[in-house]
């Protein structure tokens, strides 16, 4: 898939920079050529000759290189590639992005480049959740940037949480994904997924019975018509999508803030099963059983993430897609859902126990639109997402 396709790969000066050595196998394992370029502070944690045994190509690093300017100018070298890979993406690297800076030759070639770029960031976890760096994100993210990664980990700093570069081969599956021309190319597309968790106290939560498997399918679906899709998903059981962005959340709040920070999309579809209430007041030690009484929890309401998108007057996505699991009447009350949310388009199911749809590996949907209601066969839930980001690629095009 990576068959004559020309990789710039920008490794940046962080720890995760030893990642990147694996990185560039892997892509000529695939039969991309990959032209290196490192930071000054990327030197200090690769060599070039090593960076250039494995690519098998000249490695470039400083600016001002006359020898390099007459072979090729900085110019030139930002557009041979098919695409402008990052990684590891540096705190420094992506402000200096999000700036717009040009004071070496990485910056220099992000700024000058005309092609397709994706980043891997990788950093201690305070500096990711900084609200600097999460503003340049969006800033990047705005600019039309793909971002893979971070992944959640033990960090080399000794610290614990998001910040670890993704692995090789999930980069790998980024850049497959980036560079795959398909309908849906060049669009952006967030799909919430899984359900969420609502803490009563450090040990307990409120949970549901979604596995996320019918939005992780939804996701895939888009990736391989060429999306850039952003994956929000509560804790569920399936695995994680490759190739697309993921963002990890626990609680509905949290899911609607990672929605929020996503934003802009050409679409987005919430196929999450998102609770309805959480605790008014999660306790910070655990409800000790005492005897004779019971405790009793008090309800707050969750933000409708779905209709705070839908009912947006500035930066609403072009098509909203909402869900609806009934158990009965499931026509009417999903029609009713879509007026009441302002979705364009609901994709009802019936979940009652007998169905065996909730956590099965098939499902039985009613597509809710203008045009009415349209029941679709039983099939499985890959077929239910390939059909609906077939739909979603017509609508968009
Ligand atoms: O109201 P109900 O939960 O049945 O609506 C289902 C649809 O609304 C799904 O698309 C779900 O992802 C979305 N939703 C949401 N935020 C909530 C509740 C539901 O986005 N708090």
């Amino acid at each position: 898939m990576l068959a004559n396709k020309r990789i710039l790969l920008i490794i940046g000066g962080g720890i995760a920079a030893f990642k990147s050595l694996d990185l560039i196998r892997r892509l000529r394992e695939r039969g991309a050529a990959v032209t290196p370029v490192l930071t000054r502070a990327a030197t200090e944690f690769v060599t070039p000759l090593s960076v250039s045994a494995l690519a098998g190509e000249k490695v470039y690093s400083a600016l001002f290189d006359l020898t390099d300017e007459a072979e090729m100018g900085h110019i030139q070298l930002s557009r041979v590639a098919d695409l402008v890979v990052v990684a590891p993406a540096t705190a420094d690297l992506m402000a200096k992005m999000a700036q717009g800076h040009a004071d070496d030759l990485a910056s220099t070639l992000l700024l000058a480049t005309d092609t397709p770029v994706l980043i891997a960031p990788a950093m201690n976890v305070r500096m990711w959740e900084h609200p600097a760096t999460q503003r340049n994100l969006a800033t990047l993210r705005g600019d039309g940037v793909r971002v893979c990664g971070p992944n959640d980990g033990d960090m080399a700093c000794g610290e614990f949480g998001p910040g670890r570069m993704s692995e090789p081969l999930e980069i790998v599956a980024a850049i497959e994904a980036a560079l795959s021309d398909g309908p849906l190319t060049g669009k952006r597309i967030l799909v919430t997924s899984g359900p969420t968790h609502e803490p009563i106290d450090p040990v307990r939560y409120i949970a549901n019975r979604s596995s996320g498997a019918q939005g992780t399918a939804i996701a895939e679906a888009l990736r391989d018509l060429g999306a850039d899709v952003v994956f929000v998903t509560g804790p569920a059981a399936v695995a994680r999508p490759a190739g697309v962005t993921v963002v990890e959340v626990e609680t509905a709040q949290q899911m609607h803030d990672a929605v929020f920070a996503a934003l802009p999309a050409d679409a987005a579809v919430f196929a999450a099963a998102v609770a309805d209430w959480r605790m008014a007041q999660a306790q910070n030690s655990k409800i000790k059983k005492t005897a004779g009484g019971l405790p009793v929890l008090q309800f707050a309401e969750n933000p409708d993430i779905l209709a705070a998108v839908a009912q947006l007057e500035d930066g609403r996505p072009p098509l909203v897609v909402g869900f609806a699991a009934e158990t009965d009447d499931v026509e009417a009350n999903a029609t009713a859902k879509r007026a009441r949310k302002s979705c364009d388009w609901i994709v009802a199911n019936d979940v009652s126990p007998e169905t065996g749809i909730m956590g099965g590996a098939e499902n039985a949907v009613t597509l809710i639109s203008d045009s009415g209601a349209e029941v679709w066969p039983r099939m499985g839930k890959d077929a239910v997402a390939a059909e609906l980001a077939r739909r979603i690629a017509q609508t968009l095009s």
